[in-house]
């Protein structure tokens, strides 16, 4: 109605214009022929239309400009849930594209709200303003690095990155499974390569560095807020390409590209849709390649911060000998963590009786929960609780998120539930973690870690 009120107004105004103009402004002229057009009043309805609606719009904004920062940052973060239907109507890749596309633009809330504070901690010397991260796979390449950490992430893994460009598996490859709240994917490392990622990754570096210093010149306490190069700490994940024979020749390149703007790397050696990467978690062939990539590492200068801590991400599909082996590498080298887990090939129930189930790849959501947090406990207390691990698998809420840290994870990743849920489900998982640490009595996250294995 409002629409029809406004486009009669601009009728009625177009109408007079026309008029004066054709008979050269005079419009009390006597000479004005009887065929003219008749210059219609407005009428009493649209007038009153009109009027509301400017009433509306007015009453509107005066309303809005009363509300405080957090409760504005709460409502944009809510109105995203009307978005996410129409993503779920498009062809999983074309959405996630899109998605990536969007967050790169700054098209996304940015939270302005602090983190509480039960939820802040330190981990490798750095200050993670809470536990939830972005996992790997989401922004490949390294697009969109400030508009998710925007959203209120503590830190976003980019990656997995592979030396040389490659395209990945054809499409399609990204399956959904609604009702399971899970996704089967078999990508295949689809990347830019390192070059590309070094590029972007370069130009953000000094503009978050400039971040950091405006934020930190308005602060008065010490403390490193963020990551190396600004705000939120940033993890770079390395994978391999797919016709490479010399996997360690992979791995060290990326180091010798990327590691300079990372707050931490990743050798992923668990992805499954690349043939025999798995393989690279046995005894011997970890032992080999993580020698090889700390000493790659080690030998590039580094400043006082010294250089970024290496981490390792694992498969679920692992037997307790593998874990053994595993921790026994990871203790013996000092890895500084370990990420538990990639995507699973298995099926469980009731993913099996799904016919997408059937698509070979990777599953990840809600119906890898279970596992991943079994291998991750399995693994906190194969490494004594002294090796920091990122618990990732079918977290969805803060609910799961507390579980895992219970269950040994220092910090938490998530993946599909986010694809699922949109940015509105960050400040509601943070929120009821930090519900749940409070609940049951716990003054900080690291007091919480492993509780359920002691
Ligand atoms: C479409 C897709 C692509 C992924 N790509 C990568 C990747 O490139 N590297 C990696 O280490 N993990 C990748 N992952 C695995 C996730 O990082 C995560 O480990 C897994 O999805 C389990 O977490 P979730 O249940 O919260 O999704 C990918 C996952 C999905 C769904």
């Amino acid at each position: 109605m409002a629409a029809r009120a406004s486009r009669r107004l601009f009728g009625d105004l177009l109408h007079k214009r026309l008029a004066s103009s054709r008979y050269g402004g005079h419009r009390h002229c006597s000479s004005i022929p009887d065929s003219a057009p008749k210059i219609p009043h407005f009428s009493k309805r649209g007038r009153l239309l009109t009027g509301a609606t400017l009433g509306l719009v007015i009453a509107g904004g005066a309303y809005v400009s009363t509300v405080d920062e957090a409760t504005f940052c709460g409502w944009l973060f809510s109105a995203t849930k009307l978005v996410n239907p129409f993503f779920a109507f498009l062809d999983a890749e074309v959405a996630h594209t899109l998605a990536v596309s969007a967050a790169a633009r700054g098209w996304v809330p940015k939270e302005k709200r602090p983190d509480a504070s039960i939820l802040g901690l330190e981990v490798w010397g750095r200050r993670f303003s809470n536990p939830i991260g972005l996992a790997a796979g989401f922004d490949k390449n390294a697009e969109a690095v400030e508009g998710l950490l925007g959203l209120g992430f503590g830190f976003v893994e980019v990656g997995s990155v592979t030396p040389v460009p490659q395209e990945g598996n054809l499409k399609p490859r990204i399956f959904r499974l609604p009702q399971e709240m899970a996704i089967i994917n078999r990508c295949g490392f689809n990347s830019e390569g390192i070059v590309a990622v070094a590029k972007r990754l370069g130009a953000q570096h000094g503009k978050r560095k400039l971040d950091e210093t405006s934020s930190s010149s308005s602060s008065s306490d010490d403390t490193k807020h963020g990551g190396k190069a600004g705000p939120g700490i940033l993890g770079v994940n390395l994978g391999k390409n797919k016709t490479s024979e010399d996997a360690a020749a992979d791995y060290v390149q990326g180091v010798h590209t990327l590691s300079q703007y990372a707050d931490y790397l990743v050798i992923n050696v668990s992805s499954p849709n690349t043939p025999g990467l798995r393989m690279l978690q046995g005894r011997k062939q970890l032992k080999d390649l993580v020698k090889k990539v700390q000493a790659a590492r080690d030998e590039m200068q580094w400043g006082e911060e010294g250089p970024p801590p290496l981490l390792v991400k694992i498969a679920p599909d692992l037997s307790k000998e593998d874990l053994e082996d595993i921790a026994a590498v990871a203790l013996a080298l000092r890895l500084d963590g370990l990420i538990i887990s990639n995507t699973t090939v298995q099926r469980p129930d009731p993913v099996n009786k799904n016919p997408v189930a059937a698509e070979p790849g990777g599953l990840s959501g809600k119906p890898l929960f279970g596992l991943s947090t079994n291998i991750l406990k399995q693994m906190y207390i194969l490494t004594r609780g002294r090796i920091p691990l990122v618990g990732c698998g079918g977290v969805s809420s803060g609910e799961e998120a507390y579980k895992k840290v219970r269950a040994g994870a220092t910090l938490i990743q998530l993946y599909t539930a986010f694809a699922y849920g949109g940015p509105a489900l960050i400040p509601q998982i943070k929120a009821e973690l930090a519900e749940c640490l409070e609940r049951d009595g716990f003054k900080s996250i690291l007091e919480a870690v492993g509780a359920d294995c002691r």
